[in-house]
């Protein structure tokens, strides 16, 4: 797999990246400058014959300290927040750039719950990810080491506390990150399960009401959600515990800073607000200690979502423009010798030579699973041939740009899918520099027109999700129309009169033929009605082709065909 940096998108924000640890820098100095400034106004001022203006002044510079502090503060999260936001923004921008690249072979590969979570979620871990290492990775550091030096600078005997101190907190902080870590990898992957469970049961609600799966799917769901609370339980409980014995140690050390400060202070080797310095500085290196276990414990978590993310910017766009001009027209198809397989794995189709000349009509018959569907996909280079080579107008397709390739096929898929928006804008989508009076021809000819009149906003019906306040026969119209309007060479309908009935499928024929005779046509059907009237039939039998001929031929010569035809007699195919 090619190494993809994530860093890189923060390199248009340098200046941010700069600007904020510069400012943490200057927030943290004046953090450390504070305690200093009490001792002296404790030492000198109070204890000793300052009096009160040098009082006065020192704490009017100990007010100053504290606002450029809370200043630079400011400063540094927003620089630090900005870099965040743009490099999550850029991020997210290029991940989906990338998903909208993908040919079919990649979006058969990742599920469109796993793309949404790692658009979505693996970005914003990221990003936060990045608003942490601007300021906690700066201030951690900085302030434990600053504040150390500050505590051995009031007096040596406090390395002592810190020898006995540091060991027990890293060692701590250790076990929190030991245990810690994989319980929120582990939460990682739950949330993900959860998420795809939710994901499956939204789109496929209608299954299973109608299958009245709710009770199982709902103890799926229990189960998923258990293991996310248990894992988040457990995490939640060593976090926890780790606070009252992080509270002992404190305590202990404020003891023994006090103690050894009581000793000196004796000794007169200390005064008072030395002590109140040392504890305050004390206190600071431990709480830093609390910080960074805590960015320990986000480290895993935030490389899951990265591996994650560069997954999706590392896969391999398998199909890619190629460099042909594009010449002459007419829509001429030849397969020559394809044989395909999904993934390059079992052959769907095997060693199919033919030849589809410009504005013939042609039909697709056979059973599912056939491999109908695969072979025009191959015509639109949604996959690309095993072997052999398919030729359009005489080009290899993999030889065009594939939106000049695309540009030339009419496509109806399977699948009618339509977006939310109104009926009209669907309808558009075919050509969108088409005027008001093409989109209502191309309805027509579709026989959309009567059932889309006939709802009370007309062309302007708003669609909900996917269309799903149409029918299925309405959708498929309402797809027709939109390929109709795009007024291409090449026409592919794959099985998209299926849901229609016959008076309806023969109109529609009798339309496209009329409209749209000179185009080259691919019928795809499951009846024989459907292709009866095409120039040349096709009959595909596990990836191969059975037999070709005109209606007739094959009810002569093709004993398949004979027995679909005797099946699916009275299905308005003429005995
Ligand atoms: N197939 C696959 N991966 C896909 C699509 C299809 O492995 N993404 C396989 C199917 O399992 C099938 C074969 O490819 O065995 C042919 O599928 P297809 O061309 O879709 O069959 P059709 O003839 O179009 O079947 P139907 O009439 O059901 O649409
Ligand atoms: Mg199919």
């Amino acid at each position: 797999m090619m190494k993809i940096r994530l860093r890189k998108y923060l390199k248009p924000y340098m200046r941010f990246v700069v600007l904020a640890p510069l400012m943490m820098v200057l927030e943290v100095a004046m953090d450390l400058t504070q305690p200093r400034l009490m001792a002296m106004v404790v030492n000198d001022g109070i204890l000793g014959d300052a009096g009160l203006g040098f009082i006065v002044r020192t704490s009017l510079i100990m007010l100053g300290v504290a606002v450029i502090g809370m200043i630079t503060g400011f400063a540094c999260t927003v620089f630090a927040m900005f870099a965040a936001q743009n490099y999550g923004a850029d991020l997210r921008s290029d991940l989906f750039k990338k998903v909208s690249s993908f040919s079919f072979a990649e979006l058969d590969q990742f599920s469109t719950g796993s793309l949404v979570t790692r658009l979505t979620n693996d970005g914003t871990q990221l990003q936060n990810m990045v608003l942490l290492a601007l300021r906690a990775f700066v201030r951690a550091p900085l302030l434990c080491v600053g504040a150390i030096v500050m505590v051995l600078s009031i007096s040596r005997t406090y390395g002592l506390v810190i020898a006995v101190v540091m060991p027990v907190i890293a060692l701590t902080a250790m076990f929190i990150y030991k245990k810690l870590a994989p319980l929120f990898t582990q939460i990682q992957e739950r949330l993900d399960g959860l998420n795809a469970i939710v994901q499956e049961n939204l789109s496929g609600v209608r299954v299973i009401k109608a299958f009245v799966r709710g009770e199982h799917e709902k103890s799926r769901f229990g189960v998923a959600n258990e293991a996310l609370k248990d894992t988040n339980l457990r995490a939640m409980f060593i976090m926890a515990a780790v606070l009252p014995l992080m509270m002992i140690v404190m305590n202990a050390t404020v003891l023994a800073v006090i103690y050894i400060g009581g000793l000196q202070v004796q000794a007169a080797q200390m005064q008072v607000g030395d002590i109140m310095a040392a504890l305050s500085y004390m206190t600071q290196v431990l709480f830093t200690f609390m910080i960074m276990s805590r960015i320990f414990v986000s480290i895993p978590r935030a490389k899951a979502s990265g591996d994650r993310v560069r997954e999706v910017l590392a896969a391999e766009v398998s199909i890619t423009d190629g460099d042909a001009a594009v010449g002459s027209t007419g829509g001429d198809i030849v397969f020559n010798n394809v044989t395909f397989g999904y993934g390059g794995g079992e052959p769907v189709l095997k060693q199919i030579s033919l030849h589809i000349k410009s504005g013939e009509h042609v039909g697709l018959l056979g059973s599912t699973g056939a491999g109908k569907s695969s072979l025009v996909h191959l015509i639109s280079r949604f996959y690309d041939v095993c072997d052999g080579q398919v030729l359009v107008d005489g080009v290899d397709v993999r030889d065009y740009p594939l939106d000049a390739l695309r540009a030339k096929i009419g496509f109806v898929l399977q699948e009618s899918v339509l977006f939310s928006g109104t009926i009209g804008e669907n309808i558009r989508w075919g050509n969108p520099n088409a005027d008001d009076a093409q989109v209502l021809q191309a309805a027509k000819s579709a026989q959309a027109d009567e059932y889309i009149t006939a709802k009370e906003d007309g062309y302007d019906t708003l669609l909900g999700q996917r269309g799903l306040t149409l029918s299925g026969g309405q959708k498929q119209r309402a797809s027709i129309a939109r390929a109709l309007l795009k007024d291409a060479e090449i026409l592919i309908l794959d099985d998209s009169t299926s849901a229609l009935d016959l008076a309806t499928e023969s109109n529609l024929n009798a339309a496209i033929n009329a409209e749209h005779a000179g185009k080259t046509r691919i019928t795809i059907a499951q009846r024989i009605s459907s292709v009866m009237n095409a120039d040349r039939i096709y009959v595909l039998e596990h990836g191969e082709i059975a037999a070709f001929g005109t209606h007739e031929e094959l009810l002569e010569t093709c004993e398949i065909y004979q027995d679909i035809h005797r099946s699916q007699m009275g299905q308005g195919v003429a005995a």
